[in-house]
């Protein structure tokens, strides 16, 4: 595929051109000729400028910037409206403090709770992954500003990162690893992708030929630049003609000179480096011809844009007896030490910083009216003062209000960029404090805010509401207290399941790997596949979230088109106050050929309504969506006959049910002397064929049945060769056979 037209780069020498493919600086590419330079940074929830000292590890200084919710946050909005208006505040700050690539948005699966970094990411899920993350591209590019998508491919763990191989069978591969890289290149085309730092089935991303040219460029079509994630080129000559365009940090021009000097007598990396210049002068282009104007943005204005999002993103998980929302008046013991230094953002490359951080104690002392706010911090977060002496303190505070919200969570030193955790718990001590308050205070709100997905079995026993913040960004504080107070009414939905133990997960056995090995043999069953197959119980259900509010759901229609099949539910708000309801579609093939995930979520849309009211939606899953990747054809495919289809509140919660025919795609593998006699017998023609030719035993009675025994499954296994074995034809007359069966139609 021809790189998108850019400047003529003929004047330029061989050296000129590796030049162009690697960085000036830690954060910029080369001037070079008519090629201006380009400035790429982080990301992705907030753009991290460093005009001093630069590192990729969110150390050093970088210049104020609006903190949005990071993804873990983002994702439970189940929103891409509100994440293309958070991706275009970005493009617009981005451009204001001199960035021309944003890195992000990380789109890597969370395959195990334990990952360092599912923060950054959005879901267990490609579906929801790969809508959110596309709507972000979107917003993000309409103001000139590329993104980057990352990281290419299946980084699904900190551990040992650099050299780990992820070993993944092809189906998974494309069905859960790549399937949201996929929709974001062919929906949102963004201008660059990043690749990851591990390998792939013993490659590294880096070095992949097939991931960066057979897949990205030929198969997906994507015509932008691939950058390396920092760091992730030992070999540039490998990299390079695997289709890799730019190293990044630069490294003062020494793999220029080394690369220079290996190709220069070699045509085919000539033309790669040349190629590769090529991309990065026509994203350079791009770039410069971005709509000049504002190169200021109005802190306040993308503030409330943050809090705005950030309260989208709350999910409700627990509300028994009504216990939220809060009435302004009452008196309110404030407890954990989050309440006054929140825990709103990740640690790593993707640290920012923000411009204002709200602080909860605070917004919910601005929102409680005439009531009473006391606060106790329960524990420390740096684990240096007494935690009796806090606990004791917090447990009085509590007992002498009417209602206690305690603000629990992981500290941004129990997980990060760069490592892995090795459990899902919150600290012993924040249990603790919770099982105290518990017993003096029956009406406990707990607030959570953490990266990774906690085990909330103890905290769902202990309190009659549990409110989930996860990550929310710089306004977290402001949209606690707006759902607390009920001026929001909750509508977030859970981007990842809540296990009841860290034993029940699907790669439970086999994460984070050794010896720089990790398989994924859990397969196709990442998240809810993993607990829907199985059947097992889990603490909240991916997709699950609750509202002030309740809806109902009816009359679910299907009807089938060559875009897909379209899905029309009637949505009525029973409760007696406004909300935003959002609706789940997820598909199942009952009787599939292969292996398939009980239900998969395949589609979701969202409505707000006042109480009383209904209204129908309509959402088209896509018939591209419905496909499985078929392994021995290497394409997908589209199975023929009858999908289900249920629309739900989540995973868990199926409201209305549905079946519609779907007309599949043609599939016809040429038969070898290696397909089974079962594999010719599914074709009904071929099998009366096979029948004219072999003599195929015959029970006493004439049935198909001997002993009770259904002859055609016994003998289904058998190999057209092995009928050779058994005195049936030579292996001429069975090759003659299969040459006319493969050219029948
Ligand atoms: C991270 C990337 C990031 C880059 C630049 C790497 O360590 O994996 O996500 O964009 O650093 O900071």
């Amino acid at each position: 595929m021809n790189p998108s037209p850019g400047p003529d780069l003929d004047g330029l020498t061989l050296r000129e051109k590796v030049e162009l493919g690697s960085g000036a600086d830690f954060w910029s590419t080369k001037a070079i000729g008519g090629v201006p330079s380009l400035v790429l940074t982080d990301g992705p929830h907030g753009v991290r400028r460093q005009t001093g000292p630069s590192d990729h590890l969110g150390i050093a200084e970088s210049r104020p910037a609006t903190c949005f919710p990071p993804a873990v946050g983002l994702a439970q909005s189940w929103d891409p409206d509100l994440v293309e208006r958070v991706g275009t505040a970005l493009g617009r700050e981005a451009r204001a403090l001199g960035v021309d690539v944003l890195l992000g948005p990380g789109v890597n699966i969370k395959r195990d709770p334990r990952g360092g970094r599912n923060f950054e990411y959005y879901s267990e899920d490609p579906h929801l992954t790969g809508a959110l993350a596309g709507a972000w591209v979107s917003g993000i590019q309409s103001t000139g500003v590329g993104a980057s998508l990352k990281h290419l491919a299946a980084n699904n763990a900190e551990h040992d990162r650099m050299r780990s191989s992820s070993n993944i069978d092809p189906r998974t591969l494309r069905e859960i690893y790549l399937r949201a890289f996929q929709k974001v290149v062919r929906t949102s085309a963004p201008w660059t992708v990043m690749c990851s730092y591990n390998r792939i089935n013993g490659v590294y991303a880096s070095e992949n030929h097939w991931l960066l040219t057979t897949v990205l460029r030929h198969e997906w079509g994507f015509d932008g630049v691939v950058v390396s994630d920092w760091g992730a080129v030992q070999d540039r000559a490998a990299a390079v003609a695997a289709g890799l365009d730019l190293v990044m940090p630069g490294d003062g021009g020494a793999s220029d000179a080394a690369l220079a000097a290996e190709v220069e007598n070699d045509a085919g990396q000539i033309q790669n480096v040349h190629t590769a210049a090529v991309r990065v002068a026509a994203l350079a282009e791009k770039a410069r011809r971005a709509p000049g104007g504002e190169t200021a943005y109005d802190v306040e204005t993308h503030h409330a844009l943050a809090r705005e999002a950030a309260a989208r993103c709350v999910v409700l998980l627990k509300n028994d007896d009504r216990t939220l929302p809060l009435s302004p008046g009452g008196s309110l013991a404030v407890i954990g030490a989050f309440a006054q230094t929140p825990r709103y953002q990740g640690g790593g490359s993707s640290h920012v910083n923000p411009t204002r951080v709200d602080v909860p104690l605070e917004e919910i002392r601005a929102l409680a009216g005439s009531g009473t706010v006391s606060f106790a911090p329960g524990f420390c977060i740096d684990g240096e003062q007494d935690p009796t002496a806090l606990r004791e303190e917090a447990v009085a505070t509590a007992a002498a209000a009417e209602t206690a919200v305690l603000f629990l969570g992981l500290d941004a030193r129990q997980e990060s960029e760069g490592f892995d955790r090795t459990d899902i718990e919150l600290p012993a001590e924040q249990l603790d404090l919770l099982a105290a308050v518990a017993r003096v205070q029956p009406r406990v709100v707990v607030v959570l805010s953490h990266g990774g997905v906690l085990r909330l079995a103890p905290v769902a026993d202990l309190a009659p509401a549990v409110v989930d913040g996860a990550l929310l960004g710089q306004a977290a504080g402001g949209a606690i207290a707006d759902v607390l107070f009920g001026r929001v009414n909750p509508s977030g939905r859970l981007g990842e399941t809540v296990p009841v133990r860290l034993q029940d997960t699907p790669a439970y056995l086999s994460f984070p790997g050794e010896n720089s090995q990790v398989y994924y043999g859990e397969g196709l069953h990442v998240g809810y596949r993993w607990y829907d197959a199985r059947e097992m119980e889990v603490t909240f259900p991916f997709g699950h979230g609750l509202s002030y509010t309740d809806f109902t759901y009816s009359g679910l229609e299907l009807s089938q088109g060559p875009e897909g099949i379209t899905a029309r539910v009637t949505v009525t708000n029973t409760g007696d106050r406004a909300g935003r309801e959002v609706v789940q579609f997820y598909v199942a093939k009952p009787d599939s050929a292969v292996t398939r995930p009980s239900r998969e979520l395949k589609g979701f849309t969202s409505l707000t309504l006042d109480p009383g009211r209904s209204r129908q939606v309509q959402v088209l899953l896509p018939r591209e969506d419905l496909a499985y990747w078929e392994v021995r054809g290497d394409r997908w495919v589209v199975e023929d006959g009858e999908y289900r289809v249920w629309a739900g509140a989540s995973s868990r919660d199926l409201r209305a049910t549905a079946t519609v025919v779907v007309e599949g795609d043609r599939l016809r593998l040429p038969l070898t002397l290696d397909s089974t006699l079962g594999e010719v017998m599914a074709d009904p023609r071929a099998a009366e064929l096979l029948a004219k030719h072999f003599a195929v035993p015959e029970a006493a009675d004439g049935s198909e049945e001997t002993m009770g025994i259904d002859m055609a499954r016994m003998m289904a296994s058998i190999p057209l060769r092995r009928l050779v074995s058994f005195g049936q034809g030579d292996l001429a007359s069975i090759e003659a056979l299969i040459a006319h069966l493969n050219q029948e139609e």
